[in-house]
């Protein structure tokens, strides 16, 4: 199935502050280094053959190359091509919502808005589909709140479109992504210390095959990879990441993402599947 990625060029990505344990400005961002990863993790998503779309950065959203947070896309038979805009808990980043979401009205996918009050959504970072579409997977806690996701149900729910609640226990874990990657329609790769036990059962009901990787390789963003067309983008390469991947046909593909890890992302979080 091909795929179309929005990226964000990195132009203005820096490291100010402190949203996650990941960033601690103990060494800068090496601007030159950040934009030689940004283009050959356009390269390799093209060399699996997903094409790619852009959208313009904006100066002093340095959060913007993360493309994954703004929106959450999904598409439904009743209404095409959706997207809800997340409510962002930091607003340095509620700022770079408004650019995506004029990105996607532009090209004529339905905005479906939701009123989150006083609670987060931080779209494909804790939300990801199941690769069948049937369900979404929604983690809560350091990011979205459990009341976002409720209010994500509620509007889903129209659509028949299941929302399952997956509880976060560890902040360097703080996003969905970060330790929770969909491989195919039966397996997940997850770590599991990074969620709350009674989620962790629930999880595994919906899933033939859960491979679990170490607390180690999850800090390395492995579970941050991206799946495309029978690759698997990825970071870096261990000997259990390459047993599971040979298990569930996918070639390792990888991307370094250095400059990207001092803010607490890596593949995954720098694109946003819009189809
Ligand atoms: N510095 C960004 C933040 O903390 C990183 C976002 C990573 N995105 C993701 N989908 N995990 O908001």
């Amino acid at each position: 199935m091909p795929k179309t990625a929005l990226l964000c060029p990195p132009t203005y990505f820096d490291v100010l502050d402190m949203k996650n344990p990941y960033m601690l400005g103990e060494s800068p961002v090496d601007k030159q280094k950040a934009r030689a990863q940004w283009e050959a993790l356009r390269r390799a998503l093209e060399t699996a053959g997903v094409q790619i779309e852009t959208i313009e950065a904006v100066p002093g959203l340095e959060d913007m190359v993360f493309a994954a947070n703004q929106v959450f896309v999904g598409y439904h038979e009743k209404i095409g091509k959706f997207i809800v805009p997340s409510n962002m808990r930091f607003s340095s980043r509620q700022r770079e919502v408004a650019y995506y979401v004029e990105w996607f009205r532009a090209r004529d996918y339905k905005v479906i808005e939701v009123d989150f009050g006083d609670e987060y959504l931080e779209g494909s970072g804790d939300l990801i589909w199941h690769p069948d579409r049937s369900r979404i997977y929604a983690g809560h806690a350091f990011r979205s709140t459990i009341g976002g996701i409720w209010h994500l149900e509620e509007a889903m729910q129209k659509l028949g479109i299941p929302v399952i609640a997956l509880e976060l226990i560890d902040e360097r874990f703080y996003h969905l992504d970060t330790c929770f990657c969909p491989l195919n329609d039966d397996a997940v790769l997850i770590f599991p210390g990074a969620f709350a036990q009674a989620s962790l059962d629930e999880l595994h009901g919906y899933w033939q095959r859960v491979h679990e990787i170490s607390e180690e390789e999850a800090a390395g963003f492995i579970a941050n990879g991206i799946v495309a067309n029978g690759h698997f983008l990825t970071p870096r390469v261990t000997g259990n990441l390459e047993k599971i991947l040979a298990q569930e046909k996918l070639k390792p593909l990888v991307v370094e993402t250095s400059e990207y890890e001092k803010s607490g992302g890596s593949c995954f979080c720098m694109k946003n599947f819009i189809d």
